[in-house]
């Protein structure tokens, strides 16, 4: 019997891959490293399905279909590098290698540029959806060698999440554009957790909210305009108790983990000059709580507003306000991710598909909610536009969301509770409206102590300060008139 579709790395999101494609009709074939894994994935979980297994890399690439289409589930990094150089001597032209891992697009770039030297075509896949998704409905962003989608474009669709009826999977772009992706949606997942985490700490210590309380508002939440995966995950958290009756969360350890993938977003977004604070802050407060030696220092000899009993007069007023910062601050940040995605386009000559992508992030991958059809629909109607705030829906909902918005930031302000992502939301936003920034002073302090340079206002020019000319201005009469070259970002 010969596979349809190759599969190697039988840990948790491997084995669910080929069980889900195995269930979609395909042949799987499947490969991993330590032959006990392949014997006792075939005996248990593939017994009586679809899948045959390999016990080396030469039986496997054997009992693939041409063209050959191979799936690496592995950690990303130098495994793949290992793995591919393995299997490039074994496959022809014209064969395809999928990297399904949380891979750097940068890598992937290399990758995709290698393997099209030897006439094999590459896919970086982002995967989405952690080991059920990967079972039942993964949302999976391909990008790469284009050539290689009419293959595995029947099997990908037909594994993959759907919404509404349509799968939760399109060609992406070339090159690394599919792992670019996923790398942003990983930022934007960040970012959505912390600003969950941020209401969550909010109730809990303005409002003296239970945690029970806490869940019932997120099951409320999860009805309206915040229905999603992680509001929902964190509802039931919320009511999970542990064998002394006592809620488990409260028992974590208050120092986040990272694997990166957020954190190449933010660097991302400063190599491009992108303004994605929202998933900055994401990382910074992963770090900020990772301290916690030094906060718990900290916590005894730097002193802050106490909180009164009183401190929310109206409940409902509170968690209503709540969920309108948290609605807000989560498009301002959606808006910062697809600015990311345009900019990431124009700089690396990608052609992407922002309603594609808006509709592979609508089903089976962690940011999953009812918000991304909305987006999707915005992209359909206006695939060029500029920000997703230009879009009606969004600018009417963070005009009716801005009070509640303002108001929970300023209460959890006075009282001295920490609302890194809400906050910085809520400062792009009254920076991206305002028309005059005060880069003006800085621009000028700029040319006063380095000769930097500046421009001047269209409709400030004059003899001595022409427009559309770097100036240079002797500001003290004791400094040259010499200007420095000028860095543009
Ligand atoms: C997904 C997730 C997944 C990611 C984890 C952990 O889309 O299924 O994004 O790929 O690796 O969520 O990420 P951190 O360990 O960095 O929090």
């Amino acid at each position: 019997m010969s596979a349809d579709f190759g599969l190697i790395g039988l840990a948790v999101m491997g084995q669910n891959l080929i069980l889900n494609a195995a269930d979609h009709g395909f042949t799987v074939c499947a490969y991993n490293r330590t032959q006990s894994k392949v014997d006792h994935f075939l005996a248990n979980e593939a017994k009586g399905k679809s899948i045959i297994g390999a016990t080396s890399i030469e039986d496997f690439i054997s009992k693939l279909k041409r063209p050959r289409k191979v799936m690496l589930l592995v950690k990303a990094g130098a495994p793949v590098d290992a793995l591919i150089n393995k299997i490039v001597p074994l496959l022809e032209k014209g064969d395809i290698i999928i990297d399904g891992g949380n891979s750097h697009f940068p890598d992937s770039n290399r990758r995709y540029e290698e393997l099209k030297k030897h006439g094999i075509l590459f896919v970086g896949s982002g995967v989405s959806g952690g080991e059920e998704g990967a079972r039942y409905g993964p949302s999976l962003m391909p990008g790469g060698s284009e050539e290689a989608w009419p293959h595995i474009k029947n099997i990908f669709q037909s594994i993959s999440a759907k919404s509404d009826g349509e799968p939760c999977c399109e060609w992406v772009g070339p090159a690394g554009a599919g792992h670019y992706v996923k790398m942003v949606h990983n930022g934007i997942e960040y970012g959505d957790m912390q600003l969950i985490c941020e209401a969550y700490d909010i109730m809990k210590r303005l409002g003296g909210f239970t945690d029970k309380e806490i869940s019932e508002v997120f099951a409320k939440w999860n009805k309206g305009v915040l229905d999603s995966f992680l509001v929902e995950i964190t509802r039931d958290i919320l009511k999970f108790d542990d064998v002394d009756g006592k809620p488990l969360v409260e028992k974590i350890m208050d120092t986040a983990g990272q694997k990166g993938t957020g954190k190449w977003t933010a660097i991302n977004a400063l190599d491009l000059g992108m303004p994605v604070t929202l998933i900055g802050e994401a990382v910074f407060a992963r770090c900020l709580s990772a301290l916690k030696n030094e906060r718990i220092r900290a916590s005894k000899v730097l002193p802050g507003p106490e909180v009164p009993k009183d401190a929310v007069k109206d409940r409902q007023q509170f968690v209503d306000d709540l969920e309108q910062a948290l609605y807000a601050s989560k498009i301002i940040s959606y808006a910062q991710g697809f600015m990311l995605i345009r900019e990431a386009a124009a700089t690396y000559g990608w052609k992407l598909n922002n309603p594609a992508i808006a509709l592979m992030w609508r089903g089976g991958c962690i940011i999953r909610s009812v918000f991304l059809a909305q987006i999707t629909k915005a992209y359909r109607q206006e695939p060029d536009l500029e920000n997703l705030l230009f879009n009606k829906f969004f600018a009417d909902a963070v005009t009716k969301a801005q009070s509640g918005w303002r108001k929970s930031i300023a209460l959890a302000t006075t009282y001295g509770i920490p609302t890194p992502a809400f906050s910085t939301a809520l400062s792009f936003y009254d920076g991206y409206r305002s028309e005059r920034l005060p880069a003006n002073l800085l621009q000028a302090q700029r040319d006063y102590f380095g000769a930097h340079t500046f421009r001047v206002l269209p409709e400030c020019a004059s003899d001595n300060l022409p427009v559309d000319k770097d100036i240079h201005i002797n500001w003290t009469g004791h400094g040259g008139n010499v200007s420095s070259s000028t860095y543009q970002a």
